[in-house]
């Protein structure tokens, strides 16, 4: 069969995970806010599903690394816990059972020949930070994740050359500030606001602390991972543009601007100082961003955004909102993946590709995940019990292609990451959906590799397909 995609030479071909969703709660010294938000409330998760377990990474790595080799994976993204590795936050003094299992960790990957990229922030927010400091809305604690951060590079940055500060940060915003999917729950715009410059500030503080290190000086690179939802107009009125517009700056360029640019995106501060919800900014935090850019860019790419002009007054009685100056448009025939209730729109890889290569000097970037949620797929077992996923390779194929076409046209990407490598814990949402090459059976914790894993494997294989 002649092969259609050819993807560049050394490209990363891998799946992403994070600590909390795939390790289980096993001798952590810490609660981060999702375990105590299950401890507290465990009917806000789906089946009563919590982290405590997930799936068992912690006792299972050694198997669970063999798997990935198993499928060709180059390549994996996890993160390191806040609350396992680090026993007294103030201090940095670290856990020497967490220390070990990440060490562990690293040399099975790098043993098996897959790349490690370290991520030291997947939502993961301690507890007791936010209880003691409100957690990101402190300038404190910003400071106590460089120095985790410090520690991290410190104790594993002769093994990781990848590394990435956040995942998502703009997830912490709208989940724990805007629309309640994460704990506190709260709805509170102005704190979102300042939330979001202080998880920018954290970002750029432990790329400095990044440069200062050996790693640094040996090649090794640093960057964020962001989820970048490229607003579309409903159409070419000029207040569907304009709300396009703002949804752009506050979703996607509030991170991607400082982190690639080194600056906010002044319409946005312009808007936000308008309304009065901008954030409290200390004169030396601007060169700190401008000074300490990302070397890459990861990009989780799941859905678009399509806004259209708000209708009617905005209501005020939750305080601001960026909803004041933009709404979600339910586009008539979208396709969307009713088990997430997220649009499936491929060509917006591609769209992603162009701005990164025009607008944002084509710095080298990875899609850092992309991938199909679907609930209850035992079903698509055959008779010998093999499970059979192709609308998860169709997915891949239809991103993949739209993908190569951007590189084709000059896009720096050098790799794709899936989300998943083995079925993972979905926050609230726990096991409903599942998105892994690699199955889970959460009665008995056995790890079997689906029809789309032997599919990547041979991608890999071929470096395309
Ligand atoms: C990304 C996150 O938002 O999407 C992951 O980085 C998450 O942590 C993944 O699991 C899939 O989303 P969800 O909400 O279905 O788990």
């Amino acid at each position: 069969m002649v092969q259609k995609y050819s993807f560049p030479d050394g490209f990363w071909w891998g799946a992403a995970t994070s600590g909390p969703q795939s390790e289980g709660r096993f001798h952590k010294a810490h609660r981060n806010v999702f375990d105590y938000w299950y401890d507290k409330d465990p009917q806000a998760f789906f089946n009563q599903v919590g982290p405590n377990t997930a799936s068992n990474f912690y006792n299972d790595y050694p198997q669970d690394i063999a798997l990935m080799k198993e499928i060709g994976l180059n390549t994996v993204r996890t993160s390191i816990q806040w609350t396992r590795l680090i026993r007294d936050f103030e201090t940095g003094e670290t856990d020497p059972d967490g220390v070990r299992f990440y060490n562990d960790v690293i040399d099975t990957f790098c043993r098996n020949g897959i790349r490690p990229i370290m991520n030291l922030h997947h939502f993961d927010l301690p507890i007791d930070l936010y209880k003691k400091y409100g957690g990101w809305e402190s300038r404190h604690v910003v400071d106590l994740f460089i120095l985790f951060a410090r520690k991290c590079f410190e104790l594993f940055g002769d093994r990781v050359k990848n590394w990435v500060t956040f995942n998502e940060p703009m997830v912490i915003v709208e989940g724990e500030y805007l629309y309640q999917f994460h704990y506190p729950n709260l709805v509170d715009g102005k704190k979102a606001c300042q939330v979001l410059y202080n998880l920018n500030l954290a970002s750029a503080g432990a790329i400095e602390a990044f440069r200062k290190t050996e790693c640094a000086a040996h090649g090794g690179r640093i960057g964020i991972v962001l989820n970048l939802t490229p607003a579309y107009p409903r159409s070419d009125a000029p207040e569907d543009v304009q709300a396009a517009a703002f949804a752009e700056d506050f979703k996607n360029k509030s991170f991607l601007d400082p982190a690639v640019l080194g600056r906010f995106p002044a319409s946005l501060e312009k808007i936000l100082r308008e309304d009065g919800v901008l954030w409290q900014a200390e004169p030396e935090d601007l060169a700190i961003i401008q000074n300490n850019r990302v070397d890459f860019l990861g990009v989780n790419y799941y859905q678009p955004f399509r806004a259209k002009a708000p209708e009617g007054m905005f209501d005020e009685s939750h305080g601001w909102l960026p909803e004041k100056h933009f709404a979600a448009y339910e586009m008539p025939g979208r396709r969307m993946n009713p088990y997430r209730g997220w649009e499936i729109y491929p060509r917006s890889i591609y769209d992603v590709a162009i701005n990164i290569r025009d607008n944002y000097g084509n710095i080298p970037w990875y899609i850092s995940e992309n991938g199909m949620g679907v609930e209850g797929e035992e079903k698509y077992r055959n008779a010998e019990g093999f499970l059979e996923d192709d609308y998860r390779i169709d997915f891949f194929k239809e991103h993949l292609g739209w993908l190569h076409k951007g590189i084709a046209e000059g896009s720096n990407c050098f790799g794709f990451h899936a989300w998943t490598p083995i079925d993972c814990w979905s926050w609230s949402n726990a096991y409903k959906n599942r998105y892994g090459f690699i199955a889970l059976d959460l009665a008995t914790q056995k790890k079997t590799i689906k029809k789309s894993g032997y599919w990547i494997r041979d991608v890999i294989k071929h470096n395309g397909f």
